[in-house]
């Protein structure tokens, strides 16, 4: 017998069904809630007690183990034992590949990899100090353009189509995004290097000399791009999902997804967790007066990096990558003082009860930054990593929002302003 839920209005009861996941999950079904009450509804700012659809691509736990998996895989076995592209596929496919479909993956990006070059004159157009972010939402939009049949969302083959351009083109953006930046020529890859390794030349070739790739950069980045792969119903996510579900195409999904990732309290925060360590190192170091700032309820400063809506404990990737941080900086012979100064913050959070009360632990933005910085990445390329990682788990989720004909996404609210009230002439306001 499935459980039940009952709500009592003025003295009538509702009934609604309770649905339980694959993890016993349980969600109050109130879809027909508004039709059985005469129009009552629910409001809960920030989505914090609501869900908004039934998802089969990534479990994460908040609980005191923090669990995150991809389509059942742990997030610790995939971060030690695949590779970016391999958990690309798993997302968007359902499934690991044999060597076969991934070499077919593969293949099909690297044919579809070419950027227009007419899109190089939009690139122009921008300010060098323009926000990478910024640039990268706009490219991503202005795609569409040159690929017309992205947008056809019913045709199963033009779908796999855009699946495989984005995947293809999108780290050519972030190169030229990183590119235009430092003044470099726009350059291609190479189709012979790996997918990670592409990237890599993409980005840092210079023009007068070859470019060798150094594996222990290149495995951090496959690391930190698996680690950033998805992360259910965030914020970026439910933006990719209720602009495709206007029926918008991929890309035009997408690029709203990565002005949503762009805030500092999303994926922003790897940028301002640099640049509040920075600001500490520059303030000699005063970790205890910035903790002092971030309890102060009128001080706006948060601790970036720290806390989550989901993990009231440690965050599973904020673990890892704190692991590879060390690991990173000492293959590379990098000896950077931020590093000791986030490891004494951590320590002093986790100690002081306004943190320990809260729930508040190191995300995945807290270390990602050093390891950035330490590979030759600038921090305000921090978030655009972050959108590279996130690419495949929003294309992932936004092909199973279109897959189950999901709804377009209409939310209700309580009106609280005047009532209905008469116009007045200028002469009488
Ligand atoms: C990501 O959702 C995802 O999955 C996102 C993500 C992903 O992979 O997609 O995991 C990536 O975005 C990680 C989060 C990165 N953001 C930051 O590090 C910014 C700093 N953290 C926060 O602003 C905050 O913790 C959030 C936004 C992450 C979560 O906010 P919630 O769940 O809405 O919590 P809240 O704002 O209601 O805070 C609850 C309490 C408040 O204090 P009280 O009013 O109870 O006294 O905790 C306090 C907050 O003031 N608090 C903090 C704090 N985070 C919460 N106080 C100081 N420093 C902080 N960082």
């Amino acid at each position: 017998m499935s459980e039940k839920a009952i709500l009592e209005i003025d003295g009538k009861k509702y009934e609604f069904p309770i649905i339980t996941g694959t993890e016993n999950e349980k969600a109050i079904d109130i879809k027909a809630l508004r039709g059985a009450t005469g129009g009552i509804t629910t409001i809960d700012p920030g989505y914090k007690n609501t869900g908004s659809c039934e998802s089969a691509i990534t479990f994460l736990n908040g609980g005191e183990e923090g669990i995150l998996r991809y389509r059942g895989y742990s997030i610790e076995e995939l971060a030690d034992k695949a590779d970016f592209l391999e958990v690309a596929y798993l997302l968007i496919f359902g499934e690991l590949p044999t060597q076969s479909q991934l070499d077919k993956f593969h293949a099909d990006i690297k044919a579809n990899s070419h950027v227009d070059e007419d899109v190089k004159k939009i690139l122009d157009g921008f300010p060098k100090s323009a926000h990478p972010m910024g640039v990268l939402s706009s490219l991503t939009s202005a795609l569409i353009a040159f690929n017309p049949t992205s947008v056809n969302v019913d045709s199963e083959e033009d779908m796999y189509n855009a699946i495989v351009k984005i995947m293809g083109k999108f780290p050519v953006l972030v190169a030229w995004a990183l590119r235009k930046r430092t003044g470099q020529p726009l350059d291609y890859g190479d189709d012979s290097l790996g997918y990670v390794d592409n990237i890599l030349k993409m980005m840092f070739k210079k023009p007068n000399s070859e470019y060798v790739v150094d594996p222990i950069v290149s495995k951090a980045l496959d690391k930190l791009l698996i680690l950033h792969a998805d992360h259910e119903q965030n914020c970026s996510t439910s933006t990719v999902r209720i602009v495709g579900s206007s029926h918008a195409g991929l890309f035009a999904s997408l690029s709203a997804g990565i002005c949503a990732l762009w805030g500092p309290l999303h994926g922003g925060a790897n940028q301002a967790v640099l640049e509040m360590l920075e600001g500490i190192k520059e303030d000699g170091g005063d970790t205890k007066k910035y903790m002092a700032k971030a309890k102060d309820k009128n001080d706006p400063f948060r601790l970036m990096g720290f806390g989550h809506r989901v993990y009231k404990n440690f965050d599973p990737r904020a673990k890892i990558i704190k692991v590879a941080a060390d690991d990173v900086l000492n293959s590379l012979g990098v000896d950077d003082p931020i590093l000791e100064i986030a490891k004494g913050l951590e320590k002093e959070a986790l100690e002081d009860p306004y943190f320990v009360d809260r729930k508040l632990y190191p995300n995945v933005d807290f270390y990602s930054g050093i390891i950035y910085r330490a590979m030759g990445i600038p921090v305000e390329m921090f978030t655009v990593m972050f959108a590279l990682g996130r690419l495949p788990g929003w294309i992932a989720q936004w092909k199973e929002m279109r897959e189950n004909k999901e709804p377009i996404g209409r939310p209700r609210q309580v009106y609280t302003g005047e009532n209905s009230r008469s116009f007045k002439e200028v002469s009488e306001r």
